[in-house]
Order: structure tokens, then sequence, then C-alpha cells
């Protein structure tokens, strides 16, 4: 292509592409699939690793994760950021709309109504119209530079549209959509990783993630609604006007703004932003209200934390009454006792609640929970329900003060306090409720992936008497699995050669099935690639340990000491007989072929599967993978969205391939 072609190619290519983001995100009415909008990202990453000189500031190519970075630069607002006072009463809400007319009298005011976002601040700066950066609010006046995490957020425009001021800071909210926030959770648990109590903390612990390329596939999405410093251009005068054009230069804003001129419609916007707040994508902790010229604002002044001429009016969160009928204890995989609430059904926040986690005794006594009492329950960022208090008022003197039981209410052994962890544990490793949950564990989809073996069956099968230990499952016989409730011959069938076919699955799912604590998914992966047998695993010292990728201290300790403890050498002693793969039937132990021999691979960018399958794929077939591009690199492997790998692989000529010519060459 003529290199005019080809620069006018890659701006009609940034422009459709900041269209369609602009329609995916700002008005969630795409016009195209995702994989003819990736196709457009992909011409793109080629075309600018073709010609590094057509690359621009602004071109959708930069959204793509940069190198992790060590830690946040600290930055310094032009206008500082501050906070608001708040309320969680109307009449007070009354008093600061009366308090701002006594303050500019004779002046008919208008004010705003507006959600209050419960997010992370932000400000943005954008110099001749491009983001130059992103900053969270720190101390008001100093923050953190999170531009690199805030450019893969692709409802944040990199150019703004339009006439703009020369330099203009924008500020809003980051925060973590409520759906996201489930699944991010969900996938935490699987993980064996700590929850988020809410969205905002997501949020805010995704922001602080040193490593963007984590932060962009969180999925957070921000709406703005204020001004910072303006310079070199004008921009809107009153809040109402400041939206829209916040919106027609292409950023997010708040999706709804009330409009008032007195107490009374005040309240009424409150009212009717409460009816719809939960529709939000955001968590809405309250109304913000404002005055809506700027002129005003100026002549109401601030105090030195917050504005005279605004204030947020909090929401009570969804809060219910009920009564707490019991309290049970569940025992966890690595036996900790969690008591539960059992409580009286009520509906919160749009769904029944019935239960709810206690935590642990030192939390129950803390409230003062007693059984029988009537409790106050809420839904943590609207999810995840919780009791907060209790109505002491109702209390009849019947009520029972819980106690955590000394013996396990699964085996019946003596439990083991750990006072470090607040935790109660029962160390019996062979207790019906923890084998339940660790075969639960080891059969699920991110471990050894056994179809039909879910919680019903396992529940039933140890309630039989048919498993009494994880190995058990390996020995079921048709007959008495058939003679189960609910088990035709087909189902039977078809559970058991699930689980025969399990014996084959790679070390790693076989290493996270096992259950140790703190080795997750890509901990596992990690220990699978370095080496390569559960043998050598097992027998790894604490140093070894620490010396893999992404394994410090606590974990390498938890890793050595659990292959130390008899019942689990026995376990998988056990796990041997039955004949599972522990690695040594791995492809990646064995060489497959020679075909890459000699061979230096670089992987850059989203690849179909896990980058470390391909390269143990690689590695399988004689080749070597390195994670940077030089003269003796004979290819680069590059996936979707891949960047400067894959410009310098161009720029020193070494052939850039894409998954199919590997797989290609591999068949052949
Ligand atoms: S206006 C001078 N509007 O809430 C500060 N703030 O608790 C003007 N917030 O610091 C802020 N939604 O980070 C404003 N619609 C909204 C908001 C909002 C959320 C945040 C903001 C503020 C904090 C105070």
């Amino acid at each position: 292509m003529p290199a005019s072609n080809v620069s006018s190619r890659a701006r009609e290519l940034r422009r459709q592409i900041a269209r369609h983001d602009k329609l995916y995100y700002g008005e969630a009415q795409p016009e195209i699939t995702d994989r003819e909008y990736d196709a457009l990202l992909r011409e793109l990453v080629d075309l600018e690793a073709a010609h590094p000189d057509l690359s621009t500031p602004d071109s959708p190519t930069r959204r793509v994760a940069g190198k992790p970075l060590e830690g946040f630069q600290q930055v310094h607002h032009h206008v500082p950021m501050q906070s608001l006072d708040n309320t969680y009463s109307l009449e007070e809400a009354d008093e600061f709309v009366a308090r701002v007319e006594r303050l500019l009298p004779g002046i008919p005011l208008a004010w705003t109504i507006e959600p209050k976002v419960d997010g992370v601040a932000l400000s943005l700066t954008y110099r001749g119209g491009l983001l130059e950066l992103a900053a969270t609010r720190g101390d008001g006046t100093t923050g953190d530079d999170v531009t690199q995490n805030i450019r893969t957020i692709r409802s944040i425009p990199l150019k703004l549209e339009g006439e703009v001021p020369e330099l203009i800071e924008i500020r809003g909210e980051v925060y973590l959509p409520k759906k996201k926030f489930c699944a991010l959770n969900t996938e935490r648990e699987k993980e064996g990783e700590a929850l988020f109590a809410n969205p905002r903390n997501a949020a805010a612990g995704s922001l602080k993630l040193l490593d963007s390329s984590v932060v962009s596939r969180r999925g957070l999405s921000a709406v703005f609604y204020g001004l910072g410093a303006v310079e070199g251009g004008k921009a809107p005068q009153t809040q109402a006007e400041l939206l829209r054009w916040l919106k027609s230069i292409g950023l997010p804003v708040v999706p709804k703004c009330w409009e008032a001129v007195d107490e009374a419609e005040v309240r009424k916007a409150i009212a009717a932003l409460e009816s719809i707040r939960h529709d939000f994508a955001f968590e809405t902790d309250g109304a913000v209200i404002k005055l809506d010229a700027f002129k005003r604002r100026d002549q109401a002044g601030t105090t030195s934390k917050a504005p005279r001429w605004a204030m947020a009016y909090k929401y009570e969160a969804e809060r219910e009454r009920t009564k707490l009928n019991g309290i049970t204890v569940q025992v966890g995989r690595m036996g900790t006792l969690t008591p539960v609430a059992e409580l009286e059904p009520v509906q919160i926040a749009g769904s029944r609640v019935a239960r709810a986690t206690l935590h642990n005794e030192e939390e129950i006594a803390r409230k003062d929970i007693r059984i029988g009492d009537w409790v106050f329950v809420e839904k943590a960022g609207e999810v995840i329900p919780a009791v907060v208090g209790v109505d002491t008022a109702a209390r009849t003197g019947r009520e029972k003060k819980f106690q955590m039981p000394d013996a396990c209410p699964s085996c019946g052994s003596k439990v083991f306090r750990d006072p470090e962890l607040t935790a109660v544990r029962c160390l019996n490793p062979d207790c019906p409720a923890q084998i339940r949950r660790r075969i639960e564990h080891f059969a699920a989809r991110g471990a050894m992936d056994i179809e039909g073996l879910g919680e019903a069956m396992v529940d039933q099968l140890v309630t039989a008497g048919l498993v009494r230990a994880l190995p058990d499952i390996y020995a079921l016989q048709a007959e008495k699995v058939s003679a189960l409730e609910r088990m035709g011959e087909k189902s039977t069938a078809n559970l058991l050669a699930g689980i025969e076919e399990s014996k084959g699955q790679p070390l790693w799912r076989l290493l996270f099935g096992l259950g140790i604590m703190h080795v997750g998914v890509s901990v596992a992966r990690k220990l699978a690639g370095k080496f390569h047998t559960l043998g050598q695993v097992a027998s790894a010292s604490v140093e070894a340990l620490e010396s893999t990728e992404d394994i410090g201290g606590v974990v390498a300790k938890e890793i050595h000491d659990f292959f130390r403890l008899d019942h689990n050498r026995q376990l998988i002693e056990s796990l041997r007989q039955h004949g599972l793969n522990f690695g040594e039937h791995d492809e990646h132990s064995v060489p497959a072929s020679q075909q890459l021999a000699g061979e230096t691979w670089v992987l850059t960018g989203t690849l179909g599967r896990p980058r470390d399958e391909v390269a143990e794929l690689i590695r399988r077939h004689g080749g070597t993978v390195s994670g940077s591009v030089s003269k003796k690199t004979s290819y680069v492997l590059a996936g979707e969205e891949a960047g400067s790998k894959m410009a310098k692989a161009k720029s020193l000529g070494v052939p850039v391939v894409d998954e199919a010519t590997l797989r290609g060459r591999l068949d052949a």
C-alpha cells in the first residue's frame, strides 16, 4: 500500500474504533460484533507495527496494557479534589438549601440532583484534547498517577471530540459494574483468593494493581460529573450544561440528573433517584445536591474541606428487620468452622435472603447477636447479605447466646482454636463435611472438571457411604452408584466415564484440585511448569518452591507442609495407584516432536489459549520460549492487542506469525 493510503487507512480505523467504543460503552448500542471489532483493532495494530511512525497518542492500540509498574508516581492536582459534606437526614438537606439561600440573598437559585456514585474518585487531565494523566484523589492535593491502568478502560476517550480547552481536568468516579463485581468474586472464590467486600473496594483494589493487563481484564468503567482546572478555552457554566457538554466531547456521564428550585423539589428528586438507583450499573449510595450555576458556586465559596454549594444526601442501605431463627455452623474445605445466620426469609434489594454468613464468633460477640433476636439485615454492596445489628428493644429475655461448638458439627472431633486467625478449625482429615467440600472442589470445572460430580452428587455419594475419602471416587462401582436415587444406568455410566477420563487431566489441574491452601489455578500452573511431576513438587524444598514465579514464602511453606502430612502422602499414594496422571504423562514432560528444535519464540498479545499452555506446546516440540525480542528470535507469535514486541519484531525483521501458523507447522 502506498504510504498515504496506509496513513489514511490508519486514521479511518481509529475513527471507526473510537465510534464503536462509544456505541458500545457510552450508549450500550453496539452496531458490530466483538469479532468484527477485534478485526478492526487487529488491523490497526498490524498497520502501526509495520509503520511505527503512524502511531498516535490517541490510538486505541494504546489501550493495550503496558509493562507492570514498580509503584505509582505522585502527581499534583491543578485544582484540589475536595470531598462533600454529607447527611442522612432530609431535614438537614432542607437546612442546607436554606443556608445557601441565606448566603446568596435575593438571588433565585437552581439546584441539580445527581446520583452519588460509590466508586473511586478520579481526575483526568486532557491537554490539547489528548489524555495526558489520570490520577486518584489521594489527599486531595496530590494523588497517584494511574494513567496506565485508566487507559485500559475503553469508555474513557484517549482523545476528546470537538473544540476543547487546551488544558482541562475532568472529575468523576471509576467503578466496577455490579455484575462484574459478582463475577469477579465468584472467580476469586474458585481460586481460593480473598473476596472483595463490595464493588468500591474491588474498584479501588483494581486501580492499585501494578500490572495493567490484569486491570484491563477486570472490566472497570467510569462516569464523570465535574471540572477541575480549565485553561485556554471555554467550558460550560452550569451543571446541566456541563453534563451535556461532557457527553458531547465523548465522556460517559452520570445517567440521570434532576433540576430543582426549592427544598420540596429537592426532596422529590431525592425520592425519584432512590426509586431507580438499583437499576444503574454502578452502586449509588446517595444523591448529590449542587448549585447549578458555577457563578453562584464561586459566590458561595468553600471551606477547607468541602464546598459550601454542594451536599451529599446518603440513602440508608436497604435494610430489613427479621428473625434470627438459628445459627448453624458450616465446615469448609480447609476445616474452618463458619457460623451462618438462619433467617426468617426477607426480600432485600430485589432478592430473597434466608442466610447470611456471620464470619466468626468474635463478630457475633461484637454485635451481640443472639439466637431468637430480631436482627437488621443489609446487602453489603447491594449484593452480599449481612447481619448489621440487633433490635435490642425487641428482646424478650428468651434469646440464647451462641457458642461455637467444641466439637466439629460434622465429625464430632474436637476443634482447634487458632487465636491469630480468629478461626476455629476441625483438624480431622477424614471429616465428612470437609471431604464433601474437598471432592466438590476437586471435581469442579476449574480443577479436574468431572462432569456430573457436583454438590448434590457428592452429597449422595458421601451420605450413602460409597465415598469416605477423595480416592474412593476412583473405586466407585456401577451397581452401587445406579442404586442411588435418581441415578439411572445412563447417568451412572456418564458419571463413571467422566471420573475415569479425569485420570488423564494435566498435572496443574490435579495440583489445583488437591486444594492446597493458597494454590489457585495460576500458582498450580506455575508449579507444573517448573517441576513437571507431582513427585518433584512434593519433594521440593521451601527454597525451590519459593524460587518459582509468583510464589512467596508463605505459599511455599504451605505447599511444602502439605506434602509432609501423613494423610496427604497417603492420599497421593492412593491417587497414584488409581492411575492418575502425575505429570509423567503430561504432554509437556515428553517431547512430542523436534519440529521447533533450535527455534526461539516470543509470545505477545492475548492468545486464544493461556500463554503458559502455548509456551508448553512450543517447548514440547523442541522450541525455546523467551520473554523479549532480539535478533536471535526466530518468530514472534502475536495474539490480539499485541503491542511493542510486535513493533520491535518488525523493525528487526523477525517474522510475526499467528497461532494458526504455529498449529499448522505442528500438524504438518
Ligand atoms: S461533586 C468538590 N458529584 O463523592 C467535590 N461528587 O463523598 C465535588 N461523588 O469527593 C464532588 N458522585 O468523589 C460529586 N455526582 C457526584 C458524585 C460525587 C460521587 C464522590 C466524589 C466526592 C465524594 C464525596
